[in-house]
């Protein structure tokens, strides 16, 4: 089936619908937006996304366009007539199209989304992680259309082979660059807390609350990069990723300064090349925890497929 796209009160297809020139998004990144997956044709955990779009839009004073039930009910019609099973729904709201100039406009919000089916192509079983300079604002909390760090070391990590970046401030591990980052040590499951410097995932809300019905131990704290060399299993999770084991994580030997501060001095570029792979960090197979971890996300997943959950 064709991606189905929406804008602003009318389904088109993604290819034909045009935004004009003067719309925020496109000319200050001044939006934010949302990713859900679609399991057995419904959207999941959609209370938690709106929950978190509702907490997007508030930090940036933008009005919500909608209710949770207008949402839903937008939403659902697009996932009805992409008539997909499995799904990703991409959903933006922009401050809205306005003559360009830094200050708020008093303009109505423009709202857009498509629906494509997920390729059947699973993500490689054991992914590996480039890790690089965090070099976001400081409110990565809020999931805004500003993604150009983002996209660059996401860049750089495929270029040097690697599956993601995983983002290193001021010497500890955040996360990655569209995933939330994970680790286990003598059976404790680190991950960053959800403050400022991470997106909290609605996956990792999700595992947090799996590991506690399995009686596994977390740990909300941002890794010392110097301390991965003693963790046991290295895991991802993201609405595209799910829970996904790694196995290998490097850095270039050039970049090792620039993950305990970012120099003052400006690079020529910012897609440096990796041309001194060091491994970190590296295991054979899928640990204990993270399979577990796994084996429970899929599990759920089947049962709200299946309307059980
Ligand atoms: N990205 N951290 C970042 C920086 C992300 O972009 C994402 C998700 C996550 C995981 O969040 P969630 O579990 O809610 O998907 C963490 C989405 C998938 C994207 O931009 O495509």
């Amino acid at each position: 089936m064709p991606a189905i796209g929406y804008l602003n009160g009318e389904f088109q297809s993604p290819d034909s619908a045009v935004v004009p020139i003067d719309e925020r998004g496109h000319n200050f990144g001044d939006g934010v937006y949302e990713v859900l997956r679609v399991y057995g044709g419904r959207a999941f955990l959609s209370d938690w996304h709106f929950e978190r779009l509702e907490r997007s839009l508030r930090a940036i004073a933008i009005d919500n366009p909608h209710t949770r039930a207008e949402w839903a009910r937008l939403m659902n019609e697009a996932i009805r007539r992409s008539g997909e099973a499995q799904a990703l729904v991409y959903l933006q709201v922009t401050r809205g199209f306005a003559t360009r100039s830094h200050g708020f406009p008093q303009v109505r919000p423009s709202v857009s989304m498509t629906v494509r089916k997920v390729s059947e192509k699973a993500p490689s079983a054991h992914g590996t992680l480039l890790c690089l300079p965090d070099e976001r604002w400081g409110n990565v909390w809020v999931k805004t259309i500003n993604l150009l760090p983002n996209v660059i070391a996401k860049e750089v990590a495929h270029r040097a082979g690697a599956d993601e970046a995983l983002l290193v401030r001021n010497g500890e591990v955040t996360e990655g660059s569209s995933s939330n980052a994970w680790f286990v040590r003598d059976g404790v499951i680190w991950t960053a807390p959800a403050d400022r410097y991470i997106l909290a995932g609605v996956t990792r809300r999700l595992v947090l609350q799996l590991a506690e019905e399995l009686g596994l131990t977390v740990r909300e704290q941002r890794l010392p990069l110097d301390d991965l060399k003693d963790v046991d299993e290295v895991f991802i999770t993201g609405t595209t990723s799910e829970v996904q084991p790694i196995h290998k994580v490097f850095v270039d030997e050039g970049t090792g300064p620039a993950l305990q501060a970012l120099p003052d001095t400006a690079p020529d570029t910012l897609l440096q090349e990796v041309s001194h792979p060091v491994t970190l960090w590296e295991t054979e197979g899928t640990g204990v925890v993270t399979a577990k971890l796994r084996e429970a996300y899929a599990d759920y997943v089947t049962r709200f497929a299946m309307l059980e959950v």
